[in-house]
């Protein structure tokens, strides 16, 4: 697979590189790269190992820390195989036959004590710190060392006797001077905070250096080197529908290729279809980030109500919505941010991934349709209505009313639900009327004033409920929505009443 462009982020690289071959180089000049999922971080760290390390003058360690940061032992184990190999070109995972190989007698006892004693040992301090002994052995040659995923480190804080990893790296860091760190990690804000606190003691040895999605003149390169020249506007509806994420341009131009079918079909494809790539790499990246924060619940119905929404919010319309107080909803919505899920500007609140909210609207609504664009501000509309409306929103029943509004609001001048939705004048959702609450009352221009009622339980709705909504309010057009249908009393009484339309949500 081709590499394409990031020369922003190689020259950067590359120049860093050459201060430390020239040893123009402290223990603070290690880089951090941050970027949310799939920007294309391990791809790029990979390219720069591969391709831009003079390998006769270096040796590159590559290690993903997800994969190893099971335990201290593990962590140990994998990064020593890993320098050895590196120091030996041979792809052998014997520890010893591969010290050997090096010929350095000080290395082969060092890596005999290590398998021997280290490994054997239960102190978790001990096998953390002997990760490190292979670069301290070889001092006078020169180390590129890749950290992936470095966030996962943390984890070892789990095991016994390690108070702050941080400590424990920090010592490392300021007692080789022949290693080049090269972290990296998925979750910026949390990663960055983290660096940057004057508490820890990993503060000021690494600079940041944030990787974006690829702008445009990149995505259509990209897109050009796996599909060959295609025309400018598909070019472009590519880049519209994935915002210069590389993994989804990946996805798409190979699904392109298998099918030439237009990009908006690719992306209902990928994103709203269970089987689709992406909507499982969405899928595990909400649990994945909501797994790091505190206070599911509360965060999946802000995501929920921020997805719905046309415009984006602030926190005073999100608690109003969700019907929480303004102070929980903060607190919800600065875990989000930690997540990186969501960010802020101008005191409103965004998905950092723009597709994530079409992904999100599907998976709490059903909803299918929609329209995508890309503009100042992202405009979309969902209109139709999967069969099975809403039956998994449920266990968020506050939001429902929320969700009439939002499909009536949506389909004016349209059908839903088999009626013609009218163009409405007003919309207004919890209306209060003596005999109590009705979910939405909407006037049309010529003043036809519609009522809304939702029934959500787990029964048929009856000739009592209908009843008592057709006395709540004086309105021309009754719509009543329950989720498991209407009695057959209530079909006989209401089915001929013109004013009364019953829509039966679970067929
Ligand atoms: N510069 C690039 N040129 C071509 N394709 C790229 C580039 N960057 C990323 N990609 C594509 O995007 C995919 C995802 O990239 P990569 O795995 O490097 O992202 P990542 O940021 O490491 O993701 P994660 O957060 O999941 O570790 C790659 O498999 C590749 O298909
Ligand atoms: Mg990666």
């Amino acid at each position: 697979m081709r590499f394409i462009n990031r020369r922003v982020e190689l020259k950067r690289l590359s120049q860093q590189l050459a201060l430390f071959r020239r040893g123009e180089w402290d223990n603070t000049c290690h880089l951090a790269l941050l970027g949310l999922r799939r920007t294309g971080k391990t791809f790029l760290l990979k390219h720069f190992l591969d391709h831009l390390v003079d390998h006769d003058a270096m040796h590159t360690v590559y290690v993903d820390v997800s994969k190893i940061a099971n335990s201290p032992r593990d962590f140990a184990r994998s990064v020593v195989l890993a320098a050895l190999q590196s120091a030996t070109g041979s792809r052998s995972e014997e520890l010893l036959d591969l010290a050997l190989q090096t010929e350095h007698q000080e290395l082969i006892r060092a890596i005999d004590r290590f398998q021997r004693v280290t490994l054997e040992s239960a102190d978790n301090v001990t096998l953390f710190n002997a990760a490190f002994t292979v670069f301290k052995e070889l001092s006078d040659r020169k180390w590129v060392v890749v950290l992936d995923e470095f966030q996962d480190i943390l984890a070892l804080e789990r095991f016994r006797g390690i108070r702050s990893i941080d400590a424990l790296f920090r010592a490392h860091v300021q007692e080789i001077t022949n290693v080049f760190f090269l972290i990296s990690g998925s979750f910026p804000t949390m990663l960055k905070k983290w660096l940057s606190d004057q508490q820890k003691y990993i503060f000021s040895h690494f600079s940041v250096m944030h990787l974006n999605e690829l702008t445009r003149d990149a995505s259509f390169e990209l897109i050009t080197s796996r599909l060959g020249d295609i025309p400018h506007d598909i070019k472009l509806q590519f880049y519209t529908h994935t915002y210069g994420n590389p993994y989804l341009l990946s996805v798409f131009a190979r699904q392109y290729r298998l099918q030439e079918q237009p990009v908006a079909d690719i992306f209902k494809e990928q994103v709203f279809d269970s089987s689709g790539v992406i909507y499982n790499y969405y899928s595990y990246l909400l649990d994945e980030s909501l797994k790091l924060a505190r206070g599911e619940g509360v965060l999946k119905e802000t995501l929920k109500v921020m997805s719905l929404a046309e415009d984006d919010l602030r926190a005073p319309e999100i608690s109003r919505r969700l019907g929480k107080s303004l102070e929980e909803v903060h607190a919800a919505l600065k875990e989000l941010i930690r997540v990186d899920l969501i960010h802020c500007q101008d005191r409103r609140y965004l998905f950092r991934v723009v597709p994530f909210r079409y992904f999100l609207r599907y998976r709490y609504l059903g909803l299918e349709q929609y329209e995508y664009e890309r503009g100042d501000h992202l405009q979309s509309q969902v209109a139709k209505l999967l069969e099975a409306y809403n039956r998994t929103s449920s266990e968020l029943g506050r939001a429902k009313e929320f969700e009439v509004y939002y499909h009536v609001a949506n389909a004016q001048g349209k059908q839903l639900w088999s009626i013609r939705i009218p163009r409405f004048r007003t919309l207004e959702k919890n209306v209060d009327t003596p005999h109590g609450e009705i979910d939405l009352l909407a006037v049309t221009r010529r003043g036809k004033r519609w009522a809304f009622e939702v029934k959500w339980r787990n029964k048929a709705c009856g000739i009592r409920e209908i009843t008592s909504l057709l006395a709540k309010v004086d309105a021309d057009r009754y719509i009543v929505l329950s989720r498991k249908g209407f009695t057959s009393a209530a079909h006989v009484k209401f089915d001929q009443q013109k004013n009364v339309t019953m829509v039966d949500l679970a067929g």
